[in-house]
């Protein structure tokens, strides 16, 4: 490589046409999967406090959002259900009622957009538990312990009813041992062959989806998630999570959160490249930027780009992210 004066780097920098036609890595809409909140028992859509700009949508008034986003080129939909404490008990058992807000929503959508927009769908009991905990919790030895091989069964239902009203892809999001084949048989079992999964595989017990178990109602009445979810200080751990839900049968792969995760995102992608993989730029994540610049403190359009590229450069084919129609809309102006 020759040096300095014969190379300098600053003449592939010197023009917008110039740096996006050496640039490394792309964002386009069509990479990114927007986080749908669908909640039962209100007409109109709510704002949600800690997420500034994201709301609750009544089942009815998802298709106006999705079709918004598909104008902007957004191609992905992640719904997840919100419902009242009065449908919450010690299972979760609201979750695989085909009249509970997500299946419905998909009803809808499926009638008024058929299958343009691809819908995936958030599959756990944390929401509708009255405890809070993605697991059934059970004593033993005079301890709360979260019980595996019970929950499974729930989340195996759950997914056999978003796939019956019609959702692409279910996305077990509980972190239990074998959620990802207990999952693949009961679609099979169902016919649902052609039924997808995306398996948070890769989860961290994270600060960063406060404002998330805000906005679901879904934040654990006792105890935390960290006997389920992983130690953010192990990295190849990552490893072992991904290859057992490669072999159970998930589709696509996901590590999450996104920000402070970037490098599990960059093994994870280098030790399975066949797997899509996506990342998940959580509730904090969003909020924090969102609340910087309302104070003034940094550009919102600069560090959301930012932000975005830097975890499609780490490795992400998918981003997942509350910012998604804002990077649309900035997409389509030419940023
Ligand atoms: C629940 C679930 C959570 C998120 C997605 N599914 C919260 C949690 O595990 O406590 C977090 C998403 C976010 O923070 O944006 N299983
Ligand atoms: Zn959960």
């Amino acid at each position: 490589m020759p040096g300095f004066p014969e190379l300098r780097p600053r003449r592939l920098r010197l023009t917008k046409a110039i740096r996006d036609l050496v640039a490394e890595t792309l964002v386009s809409p069509s990479q990114l999967m927007m986080p749908i909140f669908v909640k039962e028992g209100i007409k109109e859509p709510e704002p949600i406090p800690s997420m500034p700009g994201q709301y609750r949508y009544p089942p009815e008034r998802v298709v106006d959002v999705i079709r918004e986003a598909l104008d902007l080129g957004i191609k992905s939909f992640l719904l997840f259900g919100v419902v009242p404490d009065e449908k919450k008990d010690l299972r979760g058992t609201y979750a695989y009622d085909p009249r509970g807000p997500v299946p419905t929503a998909i009803r809808l959508i499926r009638r008024e957009l058929g299958w343009e927009p691809a819908i995936f769908t958030d599959v756990c009991i944390c929401g509708y538990t009255t405890h809070g905990h993605c697991g059934i919790p059970v004593e033993r030895h005079g301890r709360q312990l979260i019980d595996n091989d019970s929950t499974l069964e729930v989340i195996a239902r759950i997914a056999v009813t978003h796939a019956e009203a019609g959702a692409d892809f279910v996305a077990p999001s509980g972190m239990m041992d074998g959620m990802v084949s207990a999952i693949r048989e009961a679609l099979d079992d169902a016919g649902y062959t052609e039924v997808g999964i995306m398996s948070y595989a890769v989860k961290y017990a994270s600060g960063f989806y406060g404002p998330f178990r805000e906005a679901a109602g879904s934040a654990p009445r006792f105890g935390d998630r960290r006997s389920y979810q992983m130690d953010p200080r192990n990295a190849m751990e990552a490893i072992k999570e991904a290859m057992l839900d490669i072999e159970e049968g998930a589709d696509i792969l996901m590590v999450k959160p996104a920000l402070a995760y970037l490098d599990v995102i960059r093994l994870v992608k280098e030790a399975f490249p066949q797997y899509p993989l996506a990342a998940y730029n959580v509730s904090a994540e969003y909020s924090m930027v969102k609340a910087a610049a309302e104070k003034g403190w940094i550009d919102e359009k600069l560090v959301t780009m930012e932000i975005i590229t830097a975890i499609r450069r780490a490795g992400a084919d998918i981003v997942i992210t509350y910012h998604a129609l804002d990077v649309a809309r900035w997409l389509r102006e030419g940023y």
